[in-house]
């Protein structure tokens, strides 16, 4: 999606009803046309009136809130979260069976949890511990170690890397699943594209600054 201002609704990476029985046409009609608009469109308005911050990049936004002007502060630690945050949630999903992580993210895995499963039970326990809204997020640091966060309403986890959200609204799994936040998040554990994290966690690895050799 744009780096800065106006920001855009990205398409859906898949179709709507991609990633059924999971999770459902509807919820995502939901929650991507409708709550992820609803986030763009208000951080839109937010600069729209505020000219001075429209050449910040959205992750700067999102990282740097609390330098803002305290009238547009919250709404857009809000709004530039929301936007981010879901940019990342619908991206790191995808359609077809489940599938697991390779190669690097696989090794440190299995090096900071001790398995899939150990990582699996460390998110599940963010997500449910969670209260109210909010997200769980398994984050990489400058060195490349995993580790599992939870955050509130749209704040994310920066400055450490986000790999990967679970987006622990209620609008992301009510129609689903109603209140039973533990089913919705194995549901959406199985559409979890592990390929394509995989790759992006190669990439980060490779563009890690390394000690000159001596
Ligand atoms: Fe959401």
């Amino acid at each position: 999606m744009e780096t800065q201002y106006p920001f855009t609704l990205p398409p859906l990476p898949y179709g709507y009803d991609a990633l059924m029985p999971e999770i459902d046409e509807r919820t995502l009609h939901f929650h991507h046309d409708k709550h992820f608009q609803t986030y763009v469109d208000n951080l839109n308005k937010l600069l729209e009136a505020n000219p001075a911050y429209q050449d910040w990049s959205l992750e700067r936004l999102v990282r740097d809130w609390a330098q803002l002007p305290e009238d547009i502060r919250q709404g857009v630690r809000n709004n530039a979260g929301g936007v981010y945050n879901h940019d990342l949630y619908f991206k790191t999903l995808a359609p077809g069976a489940a599938s697991e992580p390779e190669g690097p993210l696989a090794d440190a895995a299995a090096r900071d949890f001790g398995s899939l499963q150990e990582l699996k039970s460390a998110m599940k326990a963010a997500a449910l511990g969670q209260f109210g809204s909010g997200w769980a997020w398994l984050v990489t640091d400058g060195d490349g170690r995993l580790s599992v966060r939870k955050s509130a309403n749209q704040d994310t986890p920066l400055p450490l890397i986000p790999l990967l959200p679970c987006d622990v609204w209620e609008h992301a799994y009510y129609l689903d699943y109603q209140n039973r936040r533990g089913d919705y998040f194995e549901g959406w554990w199985q559409k979890v594209d592990w390929p394509g994290l995989s790759r992006t966690f190669a990439r980060l690895a490779e563009n890690r600054p390394r000690y000159p050799q001596s």
